[in-house]
């Protein structure tokens, strides 16, 4: 992308996976590799936005001058990096997969092998997007993603609303070549006006254009 049509912006973008410790050695986690949200960063950095790209642990740099990473490990740690610069950002797009639950108590030492049966006692984490969209004022705006195996289009739908998204991007993992890992995504943007807009598998930095393309028309 040629254009600065981004000049003068600033975005936040959270990515990649989050991992919940169980004890000093293992943890809780999923497979999302950061790419997804490094090619937004990168895509509206080229646009001229000045980003701030929150990761969890991923092997993806991000490379622009334009962007700012900060590098994460939990839920938590994401929570606290994303607030702080979502207080002077116009534009966020939450295409982390945050972990959902982590772990009630994190062991000091590393748990032992002992018993058959193990169980691990787990507490809700804070929901990143729907704890800031709460607080967005009139000139922020917000996009969501929404990860399916089923019942896509509904669910999708529930989370647009309930985290307050201006709108939100299903991929499905029913769709081969989309979500996690893959170099390719498979797109469903749900606007909140109701506007509808789907993609062909395309690669993952043409996805991202075409969701920044999505935010500049709205701004
Ligand atoms: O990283 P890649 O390998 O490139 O894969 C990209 C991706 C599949 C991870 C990405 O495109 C994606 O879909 N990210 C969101 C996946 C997800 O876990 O969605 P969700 O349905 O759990 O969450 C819905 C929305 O709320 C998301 O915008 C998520 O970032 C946000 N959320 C969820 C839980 C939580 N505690 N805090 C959040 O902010």
């Amino acid at each position: 992308h040629t254009s600065n049509d981004l000049n003068g912006q600033t975005a936040l973008v959270t990515a990649g996976p989050t991992h919940e410790a169980i004890d000093p050695v293992r943890y809780i986690g999923n497979h999302s590799s950061g790419k997804m949200g490094v090619a937004i960063a990168e895509n509206m950095a080229k646009r001229g936005a000045k980003v701030t790209l929150v990761m969890g642990p991923s092997q993806e740099t991000a490379r622009h001058p334009n962007i700012t990473t900060i590098h994460v490990i939990s839920a938590r740690e994401m929570f606290e990096a994303a607030q702080k610069a979502h207080r002077t950002t116009k534009i966020s797009v939450f295409a982390a997969a945050v972990a959902d639950y982590a772990p009630a108590d994190q062991s000091k030492e590393k748990i032992k092998k002992s018993s058959d049966d193990l169980s691990i006692s787990l507490k809700k984490n804070i929901d990143i997007a729907a704890t800031l969209g709460k607080n967005k004022s009139a000139e922020q705006y917000h996009v969501g993603f929404a990860l399916e195996t089923n019942q896509e289009e509904e669910n999708a739908l529930e989370k647009l609303k309930k985290k307050n998204f201006d709108f939100i991007v299903l991929n499905s993992m029913k769709d081969k070549g989309a979500g996690f890992k893959h170099d390719t995504n498979k797109i469903t943007i749900y606007h909140k006006t109701g506007k509808k807009e789907a993609s062909p598998l395309l690669a993952k930095v043409d996805v991202a254009a075409l969701i920044v393309d999505n935010i500049v028309k709205d701004l």
